[in-house]
C-alpha cells in the first residue's frame, strides 16, 4: 500500500518554459470592415484591436501547437521524451476525435505520453495549468506540456458585426514541472452555466446536418452582457486569487488577463486598483482574441518586450464561453 501513500510528487510545481506561434497572415481592421459595415476607428475604440492574425491552411491546430511546444521545451531545457502528459486546451480543432493532443504528443516525440484535450474555451489554458500543477505535485506526471491553441477564423462568420473583428488564431505552450519553490499558486475557477448561451457555437452539428443548406455553425456572442460580466465579476475572481495565494496587488509585477477586449482589461485593472508598477498585457491590439491561446501569447510577448522578467510574480486570469473562468498566480519562467 506504500504506493498509495507516497505518490512521488514534487513539493512544488512551476512553469519551466514558454513558447508561442503566431500565424504569418496579419489582417488589419481595414481588411474586415466592409463586410460588417464598421470602421477601423469603431473597432479600435470599442475593443482596442488594430489587427489580428488568421492562420493559412497549412497553419493547422496541430502545426501551430507543435511549433509553440518545441520552443517551450527548448527554453525549459526539457526533452520531449521527458513529457509525461500533454494537455491541449482548444475549441477549434474540427476533428472531434481522437484528441489532437495525441497527435501532438506523437509528432513531438514524447514517449507515448498521456494526452487529451480540454474544452473550457478562453479559460482553457488556465484550467490546463491548474491541472498540470496538481499532476506534478500529486505525482501522476513529472513534466506536463500545456498548450492553448485556436483557429477561431474557421468558426468566425466574417459577416457577423459582433464577432468578425474579435476572434483570431495562434498557439502558446508551457512546460510545467517540479520546482524547489512554489511557482504556481492555487487556482480559483468556476463556471456560470446559467449564462451558457452568451457565447456559443450557433447550432448543434445534428441541427446543421438536418438543415436543407448545411453550413459551418459559427460562434455567436451577446457581446454586451459578456462585457459586463467580464468587467465586474472577473475583478472579484482576480482578488480572490490573490487572497488565496496570500499576496496583494502590491506584490504583483505582471497582470496577464485573457485578451478579450482592451476595455475589459482596463476595467479590471481599475477595479483591482493595480499599482502603476504592475505591467499589464495588451497583446490584444496586435493579435485579437485567440481564446485558449491568448494568455501564453500575451505573456510571451511581455517577456520578449522586457515587460516581464524571469521570477516575476504574475496574475493570470481567463474567462469565456460557458461562462467558464480560471485564475492563478505564477512565477514567470
Ligand atoms: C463586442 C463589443 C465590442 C461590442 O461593443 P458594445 O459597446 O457592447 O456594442 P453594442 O453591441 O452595444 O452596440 C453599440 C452600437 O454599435 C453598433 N455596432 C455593433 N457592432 C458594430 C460594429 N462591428 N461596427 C460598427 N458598429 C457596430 C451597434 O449597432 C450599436 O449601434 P446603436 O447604438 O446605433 O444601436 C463588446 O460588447 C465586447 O467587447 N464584448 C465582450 C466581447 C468579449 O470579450 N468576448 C470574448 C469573451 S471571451
Amino acid at each position: 500500500m506504500t504506493d498509495l501513500i507516497d505518490r512521488g510528487g514534487s513539493a512544488h510545481a512551476a512553469i519551466l518554459g514558454i513558447g508561442t506561434y503566431r500565424p504569418h497572415r496579419v489582417i488589419p481592421n481595414a481588411d474586415i470592415i466592409e463586410a460588417i459595415d464598421s470602421s477601423d476607428e469603431w473597432i479600435q475604440q470599442r475593443s482596442g484591436i488594430k489587427q489580428r492574425r488568421w492562420a493559412a491552411p497549412e497553419e493547422t491546430v496541430q502545426m501551430m501547437s507543435v511549433a509553440a511546444s518545441r520552443t517551450a521545451l527548448e527554453r525549459a531545457g526539457v526533452e520531449a521524451a521527458q513529457i509525461d502528459c500533454v494537455v491541449v486546451a482548444t475549441v477549434s480543432h474540427l476533428l472531434q476525435t481522437p484528441a489532437v493532443a495525441t497527435a501532438i504528443a506523437h509528432e513531438l516525440g514524447t514517449n507515448k505520453a498521456a494526452a487529451f484535450d480540454i474544452s473550457a474555451a478562453c479559460a482553457g489554458f488556465c484550467h490546463g495549468v491548474a491541472m498540470a500543477s496538481d499532476m506534478v505535485r500529486g505525482g501522476s506526471a513529472k513534466h506536463v506540456l500545456v498548450i492553448g491553441v485556436e483557429r477561431l477564423s474557421d468558426l468566425t462568420d466574417v459577416g457577423d458585426r459582433g464577432t468578425a473583428f474579435i476572434f483570431a488564431d495562434g498557439a502558446g505552450a508551457v512546460v510545467v514541472g517540479p520546482s524547489d519553490e512554489p511557482g504556481i499558486g492555487p487556482v480559483v475557477w468556476g463556471s456560470d452555466g446559467e449564462q451558457f448561451d452568451l457565447i456559443r457555437q450557433k447550432e448543434d452539428w445534428r441541427d446543421v446536418l438536418a438543415s436543407d443548406h448545411p453550413s459551418m455553425p459559427h460562434l455567436v456572442m451577446q457581446g454586451n452582457p459578456v462585457f459586463r460580466w467580464a468587467s465586474f465579476e472577473m475583478a472579484k475572481i482576480a482578488q480572490q486569487t490573490l487572497d488565496r495565494s496570500g499576496i496583494t496587488v502590491d506584490d504583483l509585477d505582471v497582470f496577464v488577463p485573457h485578451q478579450a477586449n482592451m476595455r475589459i482589461i482596463d476595467a479590471m485593472a481599475r477595479s483591482m486598483k493595480l499599482p502603476a508598477h504592475v505591467k499589464i498585457a495588451r497583446d490584444i491590439a496586435e493579435q485579437g482574441n485567440t481564446s485558449a491561446a491568448s494568455i501564453p501569447l500575451a505573456l510571451d510577448r511581455m517577456i520578449e518586450d522586457g515587460d516581464a522578467k524571469s521570477g516575476d510574480t504574475a496574475l493570470l486570469i481567463a474567462f469565456g464561453a460557458g461562462l467558464a473562468y480560471a485564475a492563478q498566480v505564477v512565477k514567470v519562467p
